[in-house]
């Protein structure tokens, strides 16, 4: 049974379930789907522990992930984390999962790329294996991510919403490019020290601000947080 969880914000108070809270209207962007970014982080800031976010989990921070997974068209995640982690398909069969790669080092005989839900993202150079998984090109060594999350349709006609589960590499190419137009923020009640990465790696220093969409607390100390990217145009808020 899932800790009995809490929302704090918007006002009022009361009590809430992860569908309810995390099942809101979100437009997708004029030339590409909205994305959505869902992590968890320790109190000291830490998106690891001994290389996978397991430790970190609970219950509710698992079923934030699928659920939002659920609302989504499609998942996109960096290779790095689907080598650490050992990804699966979703639990949903109609569901895609992209797996952003330079170099094409990816186990295509994993049950995610096997049971037709995987398919990669990466540039003309990666060697891979075509008769073996779908393979959107962008770039010419380098992934073009901004011109690869623009084509997500010929993967899925009609994709709105793409949620991104980092890792902390390819967090930092879509902060980037300014694709981050919400964060899935859980917290974890513990501080874990070691030198874990934090949940952007590698950002040029460009700022951008959020706002407060929701926040969630659970009976077990998770606090769970939604940001939406704050549009530059808004005449309330100047600035980035
Ligand atoms: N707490 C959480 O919610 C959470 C979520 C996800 C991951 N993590 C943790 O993060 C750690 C992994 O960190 P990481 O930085 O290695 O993760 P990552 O971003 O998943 O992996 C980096 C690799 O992914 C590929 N990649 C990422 N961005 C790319 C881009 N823009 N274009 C082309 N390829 C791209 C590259 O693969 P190639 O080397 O194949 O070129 C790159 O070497 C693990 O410990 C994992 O547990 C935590």
């Amino acid at each position: 049974v899932n800790p009995p969880l809490t929302r704090l914000l918007p006002a009022p108070a009361g009590p809430t379930s992860v569908l309810d809270a995390y099942d809101v209207e979100r437009a997708p962007r004029p030339d590409r789907p909205w994305i959505g970014l869902c992590m968890v982080a320790s109190l000291d800031g830490s998106v690891a522990v001994d290389g996978t976010s397991g430790a970190l989990g609970n219950p509710n921070d698992l079923e934030v992930l699928l659920t939002l997974r659920d609302l989504a068209d499609m998942v996109i995640v960096g290779a790095g984390t689907v080598r650490g982690e050992g990804y699966g398909p979703p639990r949903r069969a109609d569901r895609r999962i992209g797996v952003a790669t330079n170099s094409g080092r990816v186990d295509l005989e994993t049950e995610l790329f096997t049971s037709g839900a995987g398919f990669l993202l990466a540039p003309e150079s990666a060697e891979i294996d075509e008769s073996a998984v779908e393979v959107l090109r962008a770039g010419a060594t380098q992934l073009d991510l901004v011109a690869a999350i623009g084509r997500l349709d010929e993967v899925m006609p009609g994709a709105t919403y793409v949620q991104a589960e980092g890792g902390p590499r390819l967090n930092a190419a879509l902060l980037e490019a300014d694709l981050v137009d919400e964060l899935d923020l859980s917290i974890s009640p513990r501080m874990v020290g070691g030198d874990g990465p934090r949940l952007v790696v590698g950002a040029d220093g460009t700022e951008r601000r959020f706002d407060l969409a929701h926040l969630l607390a659970d009976d077990d100390g998770f606090v769970f947080s939604r940001w939406t990217r704050r549009a530059a145009t808004s005449p309330r808020h100047r600035g980035s």
